[in-house]
């Protein structure tokens, strides 16, 4: 009955598992263990390359961490308007940063082009000392509308960031479901595309609560190590965090759960699709969708008891399907749609 989120699920039940198998034993604290450093290793190999990973307890600690090693406090930090970083994390980036202002840029589905970030750059007052200098830029894949950004438009922001000597940040909340739907590999949709930080999701798709930031740019590791310890990220029971990050890798269950998610998505957008009335507002990519509907409909499900948000327009709501949503939930949904749309 509940739409509103991919956090509004518990854990899946193979990182429950390793919590429960990683309970055991007395290891060293702080990521001074096996255990912890065999789970960075194991996120590393996810990318296919040379990285170094951190493991933080929330999306906004990785986004606002990542940044912050990426500029200084009178740098800039491009990211799109309703990206999550910008507007829901209540000042964090500025707050790690020690105070690097985020200059928005529009545009539609949740993304920016190479050409926006052109613009944006050019207006930005590169040179004034009145100005913040820009320092980076962050994407979000997929994006906080359910959208992705294809290789090439990925490859395309990076080039621009190249040219203005800019660091490109990943926010990969839901980076999982983004490279299911995209069917790349994570090294494709990363470092081999130009991205240098990333963000790597892992509580909306299947921990208990942690994400990694995965640094392709080493030598950004010494500056990280000690930041994530100033803004309380440094765990002292690290390997009860690095269990779940294992088990979220082991088996591809990372791939795996979003590829479940992803589906849900598709069923529910699928069935709502028939319906009379209801058409969805924007493309179904990854395991957000937008459905347009008449008020009523909207009004009836809410009296039924089904939880979602109103967002992303008049008479849209947002669904977000996770990894383990029922089946019969999603159905229950459309056929209360259905009945609410007198079809
Ligand atoms: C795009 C995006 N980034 C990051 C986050 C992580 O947020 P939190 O700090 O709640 O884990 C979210 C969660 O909703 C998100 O949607």
């Amino acid at each position: 009955m509940n739409f509103a989120s991919d956090n509004i699920t518990g854990a899946a039940p193979e990182v429950l598992a390793a919590l429960q198998d990683g309970n055991t034993g007395r290891l060293m604290p702080y990521g001074n263990d096996e255990v912890s450093k065999a789970a960075e290793a194991k996120i590393a190999g996810i990318f296919e390359t040379q990285a170094d990973v951190f493991f933080v307890a929330t999306g906004s600690a990785a986004n606002a961490l990542a940044l912050s090693v990426l500029t200084p406090s009178w740098g800039a930090v491009f990211c799109h308007l309703g990206a999550h970083l910008n507007d829901t994390e209540c000042g964090a980036p500025e707050f790690y940063s020690g105070g690097a202002k985020l200059l928005p840029i529009d545009g539609a589905d949740g993304k920016f082009s190479a050409g926006d970030l052109e613009a944006a750059i050019a207006a930005a007052g590169v040179g004034n000392i009145h100005h913040c200098q820009p320092k980076a830029v962050s994407i979000t894949q997929a994006t906080e509308t359910g959208s992705l950004y294809s290789l090439d438009e990925i490859k395309a922001i990076s080039a621009v960031c190249k040219t203005h000597g800019l660091k490109l940040h990943m926010d990969g909340a839901r980076f999982a479901n983004a490279v299911a739907a995209l069917g790349c590999s994570a090294a494709d949709m990363t470092w081999k595309a130009g991205v240098d930080i990333v963000s790597f999701g892992a509580t909306k798709n299947g921990a208990l609560a942690a994400e990694a930031v995965v640094l392709f740019d080493t030598s950004l590791t010494e500056e990280f190590a000690y930041r994530r310890k100033r803004g309380g990220h440094l765990f002292s029971k690290m390997r009860l965090f690095a269990v779940q990050m294992d088990a979220y890798a082991t088996d591809n269950l990372w791939l795996r759960n979003a590829q479940l998610a992803n589906a849900n998505a598709k069923r529910m957008a699928d069935g709502l699709d028939v319906i009379p009335g209801i058409s969805q507002s924007q493309s179904v990519q990854a395991n957000i969708l937008f459905p347009k509907m008449p008020r009523s409909v909207i009004d009836g499900l809410k009296d039924d008891g089904y939880l979602f948000y109103e967002r992303g327009g008049k008479d849209v709501i947002r669904l977000v399907l996770a990894f383990d949503t029922p089946a019969e939930d999603i159905d229950g949904f459309i056929e209360a749609a259905r009945k609410h749309a007198g079809s």
